[in-house]
């Protein structure tokens, strides 16, 4: 009896322009657009192994050695059955191909970073799924069509199929059929850009994600400005800066959007606090940097950003990451024994291709 097995990996991305809101929970359509650079595969990054056995009784996952249930018309059920509809239309016009599509599937998926932890897991997490399902099924399926279904698994998993600079375009269609990820630019046209991974601390987080952001388009009243007036021309002036190269506008723009992502988060009923003293105390160190650098003459060198839980990523130039690290070492010695320890992921460059 043959094994139908296979393996993909794909890495976190990490939001300059937040998504944070839903106008259709089901479909995972978001209120905003956003944008996002895809980590390369070495540090943060999802490896889903799938298996499709007609032995097996029913579809089960698990995430990191623990069984995940597949909840009856939750994200992974959807996501897993857009995946055998795919199969079963390439069966039907093959009809010596196995039947894949009928049988029940085994799951197991490693996070090498911490999980629900806003280091964006749940991207890379859904991202590597239909990886490997398109793998397991020989699909020959693009990788905006499977962005797709991931974004029906994680909204933010649908920037994790490209790698580079990667915006996903909220789209106004009741069917999504276009609300996709693009590619801005690709890894190549600023090999530069480097992102510091700071673990303040790995517990899940309080709050989801998806909890979070619904809670935020219930009550928030900041939220419709910020959908309205401040997204969309961010979106295109942080665009522009990374075609230009231009660090400066790139992360003076990045800095502002962490910063009005986390007041909606507050502006929520009840507020959400994502960000802790020493995520607060990274923030202040980066200004002090990016002070000293400005007043000398110079333009900004680094910026922070924070998504859904108190872990710090500097997007900065190669030429500063040095300079960073030893500052961070310097003024957050790593504290063993304590809740909130402080590791540095270590520096990590901007990804060539979403997944392998
Ligand atoms: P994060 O900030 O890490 O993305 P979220 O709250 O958005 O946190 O999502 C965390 C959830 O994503 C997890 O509880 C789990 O359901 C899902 N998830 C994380 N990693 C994986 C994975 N490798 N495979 C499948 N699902 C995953
Ligand atoms: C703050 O994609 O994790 O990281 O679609 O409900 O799974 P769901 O949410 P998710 O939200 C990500 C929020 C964010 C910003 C971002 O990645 O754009
Ligand atoms: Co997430």
């Amino acid at each position: 009896m043959p094994v139908y097995q296979a393996t993909a990996s794909a890495p976190v991305n990490i939001a300059c322009i937040k998504y944070w809101g839903k106008r259709d929970t089901k479909l995972i359509l978001p209120t905003n657009s956003s944008l996002s650079v895809t980590l390369d595969q070495d540090n943060l990054r999802a490896t889903t192994t799938s298996r499709a056995d007609p032995k097996f009784e029913q579809d089960q996952l698990w995430l990191n050695g623990k069984v995940d249930e597949i909840k009856p018309g939750g994200r992974l059920a959807t996501c897993i059955a857009e995946m055998k509809k795919l199969r079963a239309q390439v069966e039907s016009g093959s009809p010596n191909e196995p039947k894949l599509a009928e049988f029940k599937l085994h799951i197991s998926s490693f996070n090498n970073f911490p999980t629900a932890a806003g280091l964006a897991s749940s991207a890379a997490g859904f991202a590597a799924l239909v990886a490997s399902l398109a793998a397991l099924y020989q699909l020959p399926t693009s990788p905006s069509e499977l962005s797709r279904i991931a974004r029906q698994g994680s909204g933010s998993a649908c920037r994790s199929l490209f790698g580079g600079f990667v915006a996903w375009e909220k789209g106004t269609a009741a069917d999504g059929s276009d609300s996709l990820a693009v590619e801005v630019a690709p890894r190549e046209h600023w090999p530069d850009i480097h992102a510091l991974i700071c673990v303040v601390s790995d517990d899940k987080k309080g709050t989801s994600s998806t909890t979070g952001m619904q809670r935020t388009v219930e009550t928030s009243t900041l939220l419709e400005h910020r959908i309205k007036h401040v997204v969309p021309e961010r979106m295109r002036a942080i665009s522009e800066a990374i075609k230009a190269r231009d660090f400066d506008t790139f992360a003076r723009i990045t800095m502002q959007d962490s910063n009005q992502f986390h007041s909606v988060a507050l502006d929520t009923d009840p507020p959400i606090f994502y960000l802790n003293d020493v995520s607060r105390a990274i923030i202040a160190l980066i200004i002090e940097y990016n002070r000293v650098s400005v007043e000398a003459g110079g333009k900004l060198k680094a910026a922070y950003t924070y998504d859904a839980g108190p872990n710090a990523v500097i997007y900065t130039l190669k030429e500063n990451v040095k300079e960073i690290v030893s500052l961070i070492v310097k003024y957050f010695p790593q504290t063993d024994g304590f809740k909130d320890t402080f590791g540095l992921f270590g520096s990590t460059g901007v990804g060539e291709g979403g997944v392998v």
